[in-house]
């Protein structure tokens, strides 16, 4: 979703921006701008539809000088997306121009009573608000702007992250932030890079990370102030000083590169057996046949005696949270419960203050996920994240978690961070058994060995698989997929369905493989391609007389087997296939090939895959 940039320093800043634009356009957008103030103190504003190229291309002509300036990335809520509704936005004096993540729900009677003041408006949207806002109050109350902002934020009600900019005072870069992440870059020397001052601003690390490690990460209804001098002041809404806290950023520069590959996502389905290996180490001890979660081990009683787990997720999350919950039922005898965060938010769910609730989210951002766990919060349950970045909110505001440490997923389509969060629950499965004593010594460590396998086995997969690019051509006719699984497999029926939808744009179903006779079963004809994950495991013959179902109504076949399989292969258009495991770990390797081939039915469709239209990585509105 929308994205900000932001620069103050000694460096011109356009170019700055314009890459930290680039760095974020993974996260989905429709627009963008920039704004700079000159040395004249000429503050200038550029926006244009579409790509951020666009936007480059339409300033080539343009004075984009100054070495202080803000930028944005904008998916449309309020108003279409065009170059007058997107950021930054001037004030109606235009002294100040502003950029904005977030939703403001009170900008209706905001607008209402500033127009009725005299203020006028150019876009539609909640953004425009905010800098009149900003700006009919310092007016009216004959202050600076840093007071101005606190004051205005008083009566906003919504979420924001916001960067301003203000053409009297070239000098200084005001952001605040509530509910939407805001980072601050502090340039080397505590800000002050060769004597000379330095900040950047970022919704994420990624516009950042080129220059600097040392981060603040701006908390909800913090201001912060920064100059030219290296001074970097932070209140809260009430002017009540806070002391800005120094991180260092785990993420390094080729982790946001391509690496030869011609789309991220293609690197992301590549990297994942390095990367479960990295997400598993120091967690899986193959020598004492141990799972050390260190988030587990100090609040084991929590785990031990809790009543119920609910884990809260969405999209791809969400799909992973119920392999979670297969595996975590049957191997620790906890019941769990998968919601929908956006759900389960509104609902008045009962939550026990001994159930534990356990957030999933590669972005650690998604604001329904946030909201979920902050209700259960109130409820007195104990929260637990499963987050891949680091830093972010989601375990911020958790009680404990786990990272994934599988580096930064910049593809759209969810790919590493999915099989990330599978292990990682697998893992935590394992590591409430061993403290609930619900698994023998002998099938624990056999779980254990056989799962530090898994990434050698999802490497063989992915070598084993090759020409799927080719086969792909074949259904670029499609208008319709269905994906079957059973048991640990449904949940790969439905994320496959989905990284198909997400990139290719086919219409795709995942549907538990027996269900498919109340109701998908009328839809299949000779043009409908059937994707049926079949593992020579526990419902073989169950699946093999699915299969049959839709042979004898002529639907095409595309299976994925084991290894050596030959009655489901000798009944498959296609097959993809992959090595022996345990039923719980066959959506590991099963997940591969469906991901290549939603990947590569996208190419042979034309669609760019990274950015796919109307979705967004990080899902920051409700
Ligand atoms: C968006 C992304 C998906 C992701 C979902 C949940 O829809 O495009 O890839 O699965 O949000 O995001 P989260 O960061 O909470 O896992």
């Amino acid at each position: 979703m929308c994205g900000i940039v932001g620069y103050i320093g000694e460096q011109e800043a356009y170019p700055i921006l314009i890459k930290g634009l680039h760095r974020l356009e993974y996260r989905g957008y429709d627009s963008a701008g920039v704004s700079m103030i000159n040395k004249a103190g000429v503050l200038s504003v550029y926006k244009s539809k579409g790509k951020v190229s666009a936007l480059e291309a339409s300033v080539a002509d343009k004075d984009i000088s100054g070495t202080i300036g803000i930028a944005h990335t904008r998916w449309a809520t309020h108003g279409e997306p065009n170059a007058t509704n997107a950021h930054p936005h001037f004030s109606q004096s235009k002294n100040l121009s502003l950029v904005h993540n977030g939703i403001i729900e009170n900008y209706k009677s905001l607008r209402t009573e500033l127009e009725k003041n005299g203020m006028t408006f150019c876009s539609e949207t909640d953004t425009e608000v905010l800098v009149q806002l900003i700006e009919y109050t310092q007016i009216t109350h004959n202050c600076d702007l840093y007071t101005a902002v606190q004051l205005a934020l008083k009566s906003v009600i919504g979420a924001y992250a916001i960067a301003i900019l203000d053409k009297r005072n070239p000098d200084q870069l005001i952001c605040a932030r509530k509910g939407s992440p805001l980072i601050i870059g502090v340039g080397a020397n505590n800000g002050k890079k060769n004597g000379k001052a330095e900040f950047f601003l970022g919704s994420d690390a990624t516009p950042i990370i080129e220059y600097t490690n040392k981060v603040v990460y701006l908390q909800d209804e913090e201001i912060a102030i920064m100059n030219r001098e290296g001074d970097l002041r932070i209140t809260n809404l009430s002017n009540v000083k806070q002391t800005p806290q120094l991180h260092t950023l785990q993420m390094n520069l080729d982790e946001l590169e391509k690496g030869g590959y011609a789309h991220f996502m293609l690197k992301e389905i590549y990297e994942q057996p390095s990367a479960l290996k990295i997400c598993t180490k120091g967690r899986l001890n193959v020598n004492d046949k141990d799972v050390l979660l260190s988030g587990i081990i100090d609040h084991k009683e929590k785990f031990v005696n809790a009543r119920r787990i609910i884990i809260c997720a969405c999209g791809t999350s969400w799909h992973s949270a119920l392999i979670g919950k297969y595996f975590i039922e049957e191997a620790a005898q906890i019941p769990v419960e998968v919601e929908y965060a956006s759900e389960f938010r509104y609902r008045n769910p009962v939550i026990f203050p001994d159930d534990v609730v356990i957030a999933v989210s590669q972005s650690g951002e998604t604001a329904d996920t946030l909201a979920a766990i902050q209700l259960a919060k109130s409820k007195g349950a104990f929260l637990y994240g499963i987050c891949n970045v680091i830093g972010s909110s989601i375990p911020r505001a958790t009680d404990s978690g786990t990272y994934l440490h599988v580096g930064p997923e910049i593809g759209v389509a969810s790919t590493k961070a999915f099989t990330g969060q599978v292990i990682t629950l697998i893992m935590l499965g394992l590591a409430i058994a061993k403290e609930k004593k619900t698994l023998s010594d002998e099938l624990f460590h056999m779980l254990v060995d056989e799962l530090q396998q898994i990434p050698d086995k999802m490497q063989w997969t992915l070598d084993h698989n090759k020409g799927i690019d080719q086969f792909a051509q074949m259904f670029t006719y499609a208008r319709n997929f269905i994906y079957l699984g059973r048991g640990y497999n449904y949940p790969v029926a439905l994320e496959g369905a989905l990284k198909l939808k997400e990139i290719s744009y086919i219409h795709a179903e995942g549907y538990p493989a027996a269900e498919m006779k109340h109701g998908p079963i009328a839809l299949i004809d000779e043009e409908m391609p059937v994707v049926v994950i079949a593992p020579k495991r526990g419902m073989y013959d169950k699946i093999v007389s699915n299969i049959q179902e839709i042979k004898s109504r002529k639907g095409k076949i595309i299976s994925v087997v084991t290894e050596g399989d030959t009655i489901v292969k000798g009944m498959s258009d296609y097959c993809f296939e992959i090595p022996d495991t345990r039923d719980c770990y066959v959506p590991l390797l099963a997940i591969l090939p469906l991901q290549l081939l939603s990947y590569y039915v996208a190419i042979a469709k034309g669609r760019n895959v990274d950015q796919p239209r109307n979705l967004a990585k990080s899902v920051t509105v409700e």
